[in-house]
């Protein structure tokens, strides 16, 4: 996996013997221990690392669940409830991976954000970044499907409400519609295609994963300066210097993961959860897991007819748009500089996107009516502007900030406590073309 010639010595006679046939210790070494690292990676770069362990820790608390659990319309309430009482640790189980599904999207989305920020997705990390994009799609499949498995109030109205949207599309949408209930309603046959699918997709995840990170160990790991490592002095060895920083990042990440398995357990679900599935009862306000609500916000806010595309249809493409708008990041970004270090009028356009994504994100819990709806289709046209306008023009107008020549530069000057850099320094582009 990782460039360059292979430092590693098998040192025993086993060690020797299985090189020769099957060199997988010398895969894991070369990317795992002597793999060099800019030597300047902060604390963001510990949440990869954290996402491998929590897509782990959801993979085994989930088969343990699944051994328990009974996808049935008629038992699958009770079998839930019968895990958190009567099976050993089941309640311990359950509470793991129900919020670990949330700490799980919370690292997600500062491993997103900490892309954005520090313009990760640039060549030649495009395809990393895609591939990232591809898992971030199908933990949000994954995490759908996983909270009507309980069968709750939520789990039955908010599959009913999804689902029904994939009908707006034209001429096939009924189709889809069908296909994912397996018949003209939420039903057994859903609630048998979504366990099927949620207990499918992790083990699809993780082989994204894979090519996640043969892809990162092709290109190298970008660094807060976004410059390319240019000598030896500009890297660390992985092993001891990063395996501890994400071990002590993993550590605090799963304390706090900790509090709330232990003492908040129910925070981040719906009380309406606790109430078993009833098709002939609405709650007052459907709403999904709080990691969908910015894009329920932008689904809702379209609410006008453009032309042929009536309302329903609008907010879909609009929320199939705003995943879209990650995809094309790489390319909607023009700037030659990576890192929003250095690019004073894109930091500030930064935060006020994860402002922006936080607000789409409250409004989203809302009911869609009055004022809400009004500050949702701004939020989403911000959220539009953001990518189509501000990423490209920003791009070609903004004067960026010097760079240091070398990643070991920026790290001497900073330690050694001066703000600006040596003069003479060049702000060479970072990326080509
Ligand atoms: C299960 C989910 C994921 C896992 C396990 C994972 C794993 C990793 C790991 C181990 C690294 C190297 C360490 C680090 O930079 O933090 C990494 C880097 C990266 N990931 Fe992910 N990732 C996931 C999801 C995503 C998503 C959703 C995106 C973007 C949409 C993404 C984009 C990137 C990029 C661009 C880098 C390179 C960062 C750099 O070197 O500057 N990843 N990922």
């Amino acid at each position: 996996m990782s460039e360059g010639h292979s430092t590693y010595t098998p040192k025993t006679g086993i060690e020797r013997w299985f090189d020769a046939r099957m060199p997988l210790p010398r895969l894991i070494h070369d990317s795992f221990v002597s793999y060099p690292v800019p030597r300047n990676l902060n604390y963001m770069w510990t949440f990869g690392g954290i996402l491998s362990i929590m897509l782990v820790a959801q993979i085994l608390t989930g088969i343990v669940l699944a051994m328990h659990y009974t996808s049935d319309t008629n038992l699958a309430f009770d079998s839930v409830e019968k895990i958190m009482r009567d099976v050993n640790s089941g309640w311990l189980l359950r509470y793991m991976h129900a919020n670990g599904a949330s700490f799980f999207f919370i690292a997600v989305y500062l491993h997103i954000f900490r892309g954005l920020f520090y313009g990760s997705y640039k060549a030649p990390r495009e395809l990393l970044w895609i591939l990232g994009c591809i898992i971030y799609l199908l933990m949000m499949a994954t995490g759908f499907m996983g909270y009507v498995l309980p069968w709750g109030q939520m789990s039955f109205w908010g599959a009913t409400v999804i689902t029904g949207f994939f009908s707006a599309i034209p001429l096939v949408g009924n189709w889809i519609q069908q296909l994912l209930l397996g018949g003209f309603a939420v039903d057994d046959p859903t609630l048998n295609r979504f366990f099927a699918l949620h207990y499918l997709l992790p083990f699809m995840i993780a082989g994204v994963v894979v090519l996640h990170i043969w892809a990162l160990h092709v290109v190298g790991q970008s660094n807060p300066t976004g410059i390319e490592v240019k000598s030896k002095t500009d890297t660390v060895a992985f092993t001891p210097y990063a395996t501890i920083k994400d071990a002590f990042g993993m550590i605090v990440f799963l304390f706090v993961f900790a509090y709330f398995v232990f003492y908040l357990p129910n925070y981040l679900g719906h009380a309406d959860n606790y109430i078993v599935a009833n098709p002939l009862k609405t709650p007052a306000h459907i709403v999904p897991e709080w990691y969908f609500l910015p894009f329920y916000a932008i689904l809702r806010a379209i609410t006008f007819n453009v032309g042929p595309i009536n309302s329903k249809l609008g907010g879909v493409l609009c929320m199939f748009g705003a995943i879209v708008m990650l995809f094309l990041v790489p390319w909607l970004d023009t700037s030659k500089v990576r890192s929003a270090v250095y690019r004073p009028w894109y930091k500030l356009f930064f935060w006020l996107f994860v402002a922006d994504a936080i607000l789409l994100g409250w409004l989203g819990s809302q009911p869609a009516e009055g004022a809400y709806v009004f500050m949702a289709q701004m939020a989403t046209l911000f959220y539009f502007a953001f990518f189509l306008i501000i990423l490209p023009v920003l791009g070609l107008i903004e004067t960026p900030r010097r760079l240091p020549n070398s990643i070991t530069e920026a790290v001497l000057e900073k330690n050694k406590g001066g703000s600006g850099h040596p003069a003479g320094a060049t702000a060479a582009p970072q990326t080509k073309g």
